[in-house]
């Protein structure tokens, strides 16, 4: 099937909420991603700790398609969710639900005059704070220097929500501490290219 790489996020056919809700489970952890794609870092998760909950939120109907048959094949507990994130993250999960949130290489091919179209933006960080946990966290990652300062910009604006672990406008100067990668992040680790790191509490 043809998997176009990008979409319209302004397009009228995401602004009604089409998808199917994620199904949570009491007692459960869960872990978010936001644009996950194939979900690979997710997979790679649940693999490792098949107790929580992984969901991955998509704009691709075929990858969110995709990442739902492969969970089930394999029996890992991984939902995929099509959504566009900005419009209607904050009813999809309760408050205080999210253990760990990550922003795996969101917007590659970022160009300044589609700042608007922008996955990491101030709605999006105000309707994630209160879905997480009290004590969990929000990894941001970028192989685009731009990508990463324009989030980093975005986070340190919502400081009243988010400290950065780091101290404020830093990155993170350690590696992914999750020990599993995105698809992206692999290649990018095996083609020597460097990666921006953020790690934010939820205050
Ligand atoms: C470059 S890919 C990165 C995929 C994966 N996180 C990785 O690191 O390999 C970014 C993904 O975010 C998705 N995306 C972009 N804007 C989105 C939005 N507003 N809501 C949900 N997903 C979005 C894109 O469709 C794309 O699959």
């Amino acid at each position: 099937m043809r998997n176009r790489q990008h979409v319209n996020v302004h397009s009228i056919c995401f602004m009604e909420f089409s998808g199917e809700m994620p199904r949570l489970e009491e007692g459960k952890k869960v872990e978010l991603e936001i644009g996950c794609a194939d979900a690979q870092f997710l997979f790679e998760r649940a693999e490792r700790d098949p107790s929580r909950i992984y969901i991955g939120l998509e704009i691709r109907e075929p990858l969110v398609d995709a990442v739902n048959k492969k969970a089930k094949a394999l029996n890992l507990p991984v939902q995929a969710v099509f959504v566009h994130a900005g419009l209607h993250l904050s009813k999809l999960l309760p408050e205080q639900s999210v253990a760990q949130c990550f922003l795996n290489f969101p917007d590659p091919c970022f160009k300044r005059r589609h700042r608007d179209r922008r996955m990491i933006n101030e709605e999006l960080l105000e309707q994630l704070h209160p879905l997480m946990e009290k004590d969990g966290e929000v990894l941001m990652q970028s192989d685009v220097f731009d990508v990463a300062l324009d989030a980093m910009d975005t986070f340190e604006r919502c400081d009243e929500l988010y400290e950065n672990m780091a101290g404020p406008w830093s990155f993170w100067k350690g590696e992914n501490p999750y020990g599993v990668r995105s698809w992206r992040e692999m290649n990018c680790e095996e083609n020597d290219m460097p990666i921006w790191r953020m790690r934010y509490l939820p205050r």
